[in-house]
C-alpha cells in the first residue's frame, strides 16, 4: 500500500483529556510533520448515526450491534479520511481507533478475538498510545455529561483490557494522572522518539 505517512492513535477512558492531548499533539507537530487530527465515530455518515443514536440513549443497543457500527464507521473513516492523508505524507492522529472497540465491546463481554476478526480489514496504527487516568478520577470529571458507556464499574474494565494490551507491547502507556502539561509533554517525547528511530 502506498502510504508515506504516519498514522497515530491516542487511546483512553472517556474523561482522561486524550481529546485535548491528542489536538494538543496536532498542533505542536503540525508545522514539522504535518500533523491532523482525527477522531472516532468518525464524522462520516455511520459516525454520525453512532453519535446521535447510540451514545446518550437510555439503554445500550445489544454490544455485537455496537461493535458492528463501530467497525464500519472504522472503515469509512480510514478510506474517506486516514488513508487520503497517509497518502499525502501527514501525519494522522485519531482520539481513538481499534484499541476502542476492543476495550469498549470487550468490556461488555465480547470476546477479544470476534472484535479483532470484525476489524481485520482496519489498517495497522504505526503507533498507539494509552493515556492512563484513574477511573474512580474519569468519573468525578464526567459527572453530569456521560453517555451509555459510562459507570465506574465499566471504565474499570475498561481500562483492564486497555493494560493487557500495554502488556502485550501493543500500546504504549502515558501516565495521564499527571497535570495537563506534563501529560503534553512526555506525549510528545514518546511520539519524538518514535519518529526519530524510524522515519
Ligand atoms: P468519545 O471519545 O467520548 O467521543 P466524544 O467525547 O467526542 O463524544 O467517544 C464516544 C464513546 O464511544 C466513548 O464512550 C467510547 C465509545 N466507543 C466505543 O465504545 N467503541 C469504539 O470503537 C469507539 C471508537 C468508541
Amino acid at each position: 500500500m502506498d502510504r508515506k505517512g504516519v498514522f497515530i492513535c491516542i487511546e483512553g477512558l472517556d474523561g482522561c483529556g486524550k481529546t485535548t492531548q491528542a489536538k494538543l499533539l496536532a498542533g505542536k507537530l503540525q508545522k514539522s510533520h504535518s500533523a491532523i487530527y482525527t477522531a472516532e465515530p468518525s464524522r462520516g455518515s455511520i459516525g454520525t448515526f453512532i453519535r446521535k443514536s447510540i451514545l446518550y440513549r437510555e439503554k445500550r443497543l445489544p454490544s455485537v450491534v455496537e461493535a458492528l457500527l463501530f467497525a464500519a464507521d472504522r472503515v469509512e473513516h480510514v478510506q474517506n479520511e486516514v488513508l487520503p492523508a497517509l497518502r499525502q505524507g501527514k501525519l494522522v492522529i485519531s482520539d481513538r481507533y481499534v484499541y476502542s472497540s476492543l476495550a469498549y465491546q470487550g468490556a461488555a463481554g465480547l470476546s477479544l478475538e470476534w472484535i479483532q476478526k470484525i476489524n481485520e480489514h482496519a489498517l495497522r496504527p504505526d503507533l498507539a498510545i494509552f493515556i492512563d487516568v484513574n477511573p474512580e478520577t474519569v468519573m468525578q470529571r464526567l459527572k453530569a455529561n456521560r453517555s451509555v458507556m459510562e459507570n465506574l464499574e465499566t471504565q474499570r474494565k475498561v481500562r483492564e483490557i486497555y493494560l493487557q494490551f500495554v502488556e502485550k507491547g501493543d500500546l504504549i502507556r502515558i501516565d495521564g494522572n499527571k497535570p495537563k502539561n506534563a501529560v503534553a509533554q512526555a506525549l510528545h517525547t514518546a511520539v519524538l522518539k518514535f519518529l526519530n528511530a524510524n522515519h
